[in-house]
């Protein structure tokens, strides 16, 4: 996947940068119509704030021991509070990999210009005692939000998954967003939470083993309890 930049001297980023002189090398603009057209207003500026003319790729991979430090600076910034409070789900993930439960090939990490600007990760849960799949978290750093970044780690995962014959994955979350990766509600196919209050969020993504014979309560990895 490549962000273009528009090589374009009447660009509204370009203006506003020569107007507002951003502190930071990397401009976004804040006004952007991303429905139109997501994806090809990242600008790089460089230090004499002239606008820099490159593609800009995101590389999908595993996560590697050495992305663990960037990984919880991702869901830090992007789970961050309005108070400035802990942010649980930065921990979470610690939490998953201490109990040996994420599973190491649904764990990935995006990465531009060799940052890593997004994560997602699946950790091992259960369906009536059976061995499944829990997607979460799946976290982009804010300055990176709402340029196909998520939903490049959704495709990635689900198809590692899949290619891992799991039957399915299984996540609580925005129907809004997760329903274009293939995800439904998960009662209707007999799966239930372990909290009834989650049902109307609570989602399965069936996967080519799916058989429809998995059915039952899903149980998260443990770790999911101090949520
Ligand atoms: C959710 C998240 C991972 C999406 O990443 P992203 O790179 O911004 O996603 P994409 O660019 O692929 O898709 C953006 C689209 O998703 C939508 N979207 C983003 N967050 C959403 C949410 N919580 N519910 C519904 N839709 C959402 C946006 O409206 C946008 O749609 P649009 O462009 O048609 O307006 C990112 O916004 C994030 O890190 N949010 C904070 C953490 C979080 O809520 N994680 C998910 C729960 S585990």
């Amino acid at each position: 996947m490549g962000l273009r930049q528009r090589d374009d001297r009447e660009h509204p980023v370009f203006s506003r940068a020569q107007r507002s002189q951003p502190r930071s090398r990397i401009g976004f603009d804040p006004d952007l119509d991303y429905g139109r057209r997501r994806g090809s207003r990242l600008s790089l500026l460089d230090s004499d704030m002239s606008i820099r003319s490159e593609t800009v790729f995101v590389i999908l991979r595993r996560e590697v021991p050495n992305d663990r430090s960037a990984v919880f600076a991702v869901h830090t910034a992007a789970f961050a509070r309005p108070d400035g409070g802990e942010v649980p789900e930065a921990k979470l993930v610690s939490a998953l990999r201490g109990a040996g439960d994420v599973i190491p090939a649904l764990s990935i990490v995006a990465l531009i210009n060799e940052e890593v600007v997004g994560h997602v990760v699946c950790s091992r849960a259960s369906i009536d005692g059976r061995p499944s799949v829990g997607l979460g978290p799946l976290g982009v750093l804010p300055a990176y939000q709402r340029r196909g970044v998520g939903q490049a780690l959704m495709h990635a995962v689900l198809a590692a998954a899949d290619a891992l014959d799991e039957p399915a994955v299984v996540l609580l979350g925005d129907l809004g967003y997760y329903r274009k990766f293939g995800f439904q509600l998960a009662e209707p196919l007999g799966i239930v939470p372990t909290d009834p209050h989650w049902a109307e969020h609570f989602q399965v993504r069936p996967l080519n083993a799916w058989d429809g014979s998995l059915r039952g309560t899903f149980r998260y990895a443990t770790a999911f309890d101090v949520l």
